[in-house]
């Protein structure tokens, strides 16, 4: 069943990710492929897509799924400066994910109005991002950057925050963290292997999708 996303407030990063409990990072080598990816992914029932500006493919592959693909939310990953900020922002991004943060983009993605869910890994960081208004956070890399401890400690002095973690997550660990209170939703690459999508195999990216939302489903 396709998910409907009418209801959305597409202005509200909680709200984006409160939409899927799983995030697919994505990296588009061959811009041929952005559609019939995006489309298996939200067929299998994650309509919420992180495409990262890692490939010259990048920008181009959110423009055209925001145009040819109904029913997705498309955001845009690896935005580390202001120049992929402009680059995320022209392309029409729905929101912006950065892995880091510096007090310069933060003023930055507060200036393009697109909603921004800043990368954090540390308590210096997730004070930053306070500083600058931001409390919906990414925790990058989680799993390295201490995992579900991490993100259970954080929550003694930061009892608002809300988390998308990424990075070492997969369908063996989405639900330690999906069981934490804060948070929303994970994002992760497992559901786009790079064989599959070279070989145009999109029914093993919605087959990986669907196992993902489902699992998601089962969160306590
Ligand atoms: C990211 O950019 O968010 C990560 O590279 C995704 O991490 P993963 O490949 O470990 O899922």
């Amino acid at each position: 069943m396709k998910p409907s996303l009418d209801q959305l407030d597409r202005s509200s990063v909680a709200d984006v990710l409160r939409a899927a409990p799983m995030v697919p990072v994505i990296t588009i080598e061959n811009i041929e492929d952005a559609v019939p990816l995006a489309i298996a992914l939200r067929d299998g029932g994650l309509p919420v897509l992180e495409v990262t500006l890692r490939t010259p493919a990048g920008a181009e592959a959110i423009r055209l799924i925001k145009q040819e693909v109904e029913n997705v939310v498309v955001g845009a990953g690896t935005v580390i400066n202001k120049q992929t900020l402009d680059l995320a922002c022209n392309a029409g991004s729905e929101f912006i994910v950065t892995p880091g943060t510096t007090d310069g983009l933060l003023e930055a993605a507060i200036k393009s109005g697109v909603p921004l869910l800043p990368g954090v890994s540390s308590v210096s960081d997730i004070m930053r991002c306070l500083d600058h208004g931001f409390n919906r956070l990414k925790f990058f890399p989680a799993e390295a950057a201490g995992g579900v401890k991490a993100l259970k400690a954080f929550s003694g002095p930061f009892s608002d925050l809300q988390f998308c973690p990424t990075g070492g997550i997969g369908l063996n660990n989405m639900l330690d963290y999906l069981s934490l209170p804060s948070v929303l939703s994970v994002g992760g690459s497992w559901v786009t292997p790079a064989q599959a999508v070279h070989e145009g195999n999109w029914q093993v990216l919605r087959d990986l999708a669907q196992e993902a939302s489902d699992k998601a489903k089962s969160r306590s």
